[in-house]
């Protein structure tokens, strides 16, 4: 039997499986136009942050809760995401954990995003000055 054949078919797929594992998976490609719009879509048509976070993202205090509830009355600045990485604020939008553990107060959302939405808003966070 000529086993030749088959041992091309063989190393082609490995070939494949090896270029597919070294290579960026697509939505974490740095500058991708589609995945800054896909964060842009998210970020100001679905969570609607400037509802919160102010105009343009800036921060903003809450003037719509009553002084005494027990929450936060301030949203902080998230354009440029200055206080998390980018792993930080990724992992954040998935789990709802900071950094150091814990969550934030009320009346921010408890996001659970995918993993690819979670880095699209993330990477447009991060370009907004
Ligand atoms: C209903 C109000 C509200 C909305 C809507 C909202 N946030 Fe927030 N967000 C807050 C408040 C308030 C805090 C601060 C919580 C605290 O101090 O514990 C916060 C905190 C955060 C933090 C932590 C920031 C830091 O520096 O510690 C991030 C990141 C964040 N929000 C992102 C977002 C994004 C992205 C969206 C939209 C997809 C969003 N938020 C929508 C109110 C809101």
């Amino acid at each position: 039997m000529n086993v030749r054949p088959y041992l091309v078919v063989l190393l082609g797929s490995l070939v494949a499986l090896v270029a597919a594992a070294i290579a960026p998976p697509r939505a974490v490609a740095a500058g991708d136009g589609a995945v800054l719009e896909r964060g842009r879509y998210l970020v100001q048509q679905v969570g609607t942050c400037v509802d919160c976070h102010g105009a343009g993202l800036k921060g903003a205090k809450l003037e719509f809760l009553a002084p005494g509830l027990p929450v936060a009355h301030f949203a902080p600045r998230i354009a440029g995401l200055p206080h998390l990485s980018a792993a930080q604020g990724v992992a954040y939008l998935q789990n709802g954990l900071l950094p150091n553990g814990a969550r934030s107060r009320p009346p921010m959302p408890q996001y659970r995003l995918h993993h690819d939405d979670a880095v699209a808003v993330v990477a447009y966070l991060k370009q907004l000055r």
